[in-house]
């Protein structure tokens, strides 16, 4: 009976019961915290995720800015359901290059984590301007504005340098071009090669419908665009990190 002797001791000495409790839950958290901190085994491995164009970028800020993540996540969990709906389900390694990430917690539209290819340019213009045009019961706002708004370029190669150093690898090359590269890649008659070689698979040419201006327009829709597509899930293995 010793054993429940120590245990009625525990339970009726206040201090020492928080004392166990708290002993207890640290050693909980440990195991549950600890093994994150080695993130190459929680990161896995995927083929094609590189850092955001310039333009893709300042289409990310644009959609920080008005609050898009309120009513937007960009987290597709791993249930049926979602997956049927939206696709493959959102691997940590995809958004690894996100300050700060969008997942969101709130879903009063759809989950916008896979949403780019799924619907034209001109589909997603037509869309921000006035939902209800493209899908009468919508209660998402209007963003007419964002085609009227000249996009600001001055601050771009600064806004990648702040990414670098919280990590994101944008070379010296990416920074130095990166005025050049925002414009070249919403414009149908730059050269795009130096866009294509440093962003594999971005997507190129006019995105508001006005190829004469450069717009927050084109920004967003060069963002929406590429959200999901850059892994090729051909070549991941989901068994790779079990191992
Ligand atoms: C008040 C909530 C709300 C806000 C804020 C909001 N949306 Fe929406 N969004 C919705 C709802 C509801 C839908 C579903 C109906 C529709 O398609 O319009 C939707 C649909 C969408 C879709 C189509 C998704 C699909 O798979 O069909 C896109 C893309 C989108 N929103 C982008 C944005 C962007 C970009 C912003 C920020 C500039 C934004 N939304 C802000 C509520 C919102």
């Amino acid at each position: 009976m010793a054993l429940l002797d120590k245990h009625s001791l525990i339970e009726r000495n206040a201090t020492l019961l928080l004392v166990g409790s708290l002993i207890v839950v640290s050693i909980g958290c440990i195991v549950q915290i600890a093994p994150l901190f080695y993130l190459e085994n929680t990161i896995e491995k995927v083929e094609g995720m590189r850092p955001y164009s310039p333009l893709e970028l300042a289409g990310r800020n644009i959609y920080v800015r008005e609050g898009c993540y309120v009513c937007h996540s960009q987290m597709i969990r791993p249930f049926r359901d979602e997956v049927e709906r939206y696709g493959h389900y959102s691997l940590a390694a995809e958004s690894m290059y996100d300050h700060s990430f969008q997942w969101g917690s709130k879903r009063t539209g759809p989950d916008l984590a896979r949403v780019g290819d799924r619907y034209s340019n001109e589909w997603h213009v037509q869309h921000l301007i006035e939902p209800r045009d493209v899908v009468p019961e919508s209660v998402m706002p209007s963003y007419s504005f964002l085609k009227e708004t000249p996009l600001a370029v001055d601050l771009v190669a600064m806004n990648l340098k702040a990414n670098r150093a919280v990590g994101v690898p944008y070379s010296d090359e990416m920074i130095d071009n990166a005025a050049a590269d925002i414009r070249a890649q919403a414009d149908p008659n730059a050269d795009t090669s130096g866009v294509e070689a440093r962003y594999p698979k971005a997507k190129l040419g006019d995105f508001d419908g006005n190829p004469q201006a450069l717009t927050e327009m084109d920004a967003l829709v060069a963002y929406l665009q590429m959200l999901g597509t850059l892994v090729d899930f051909k070549t991941y293995d989901e068994t790779a990190g079990e191992r």
